[in-house]
């Protein structure tokens, strides 16, 4: 009975937050060295891990290369899909963590 519960639970959860299609940046890597990140991001990355997983892997947003202004966007994009499981709060941080990313990754 546990077991089934849980099964549909799950379920739920696949119905409520929308998969995204494959794209090809899931498969590019899905890691990035904050190693050397100010303490302030560094400490969003676990939860831009876990928060920006959940309908397509991290992967997806780590090789897309957005100035900030359109990772403003995409982070309200993002926040507005149904079941998202991110709030304001946590919006912020992830936003200035992208922020932070952009600025490192873009050519200069
Ligand atoms: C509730 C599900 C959901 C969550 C949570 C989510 N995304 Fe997405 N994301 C999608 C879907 C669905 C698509 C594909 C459709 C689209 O591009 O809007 C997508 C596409 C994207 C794209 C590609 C956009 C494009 O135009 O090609 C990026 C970048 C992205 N997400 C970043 C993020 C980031 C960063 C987070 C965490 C803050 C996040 N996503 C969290 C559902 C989600």
């Amino acid at each position: 009975m546990i077991a089934m519960g849980i099964a549909a639970t799950l379920a739920l959860q696949l119905v409520l937050a929308q998969k995204a299609d494959w794209d090809p940046r899931d498969d590019g890597p899905g890691h990035i060295d904050v190693s050397d990140y100010p303490a302030a991001q560094q400490k969003e990355y676990p939860l831009f891990r876990v928060k920006c997983a959940k309908c397509h892997p991290v992967s997806r947003p780590i090789n897309s290369q957005y100035s900030p202004t359109e990772w403003k966007r995409y982070m309200k994009r993002m926040i507005r899909r149904p079941n998202s499981g991110i709030n304001e709060e946590q919006a912020e941080g992830l936003y200035d963590f992208l922020k932070y990313y952009a600025g490192r990754t873009s050519p200069k």
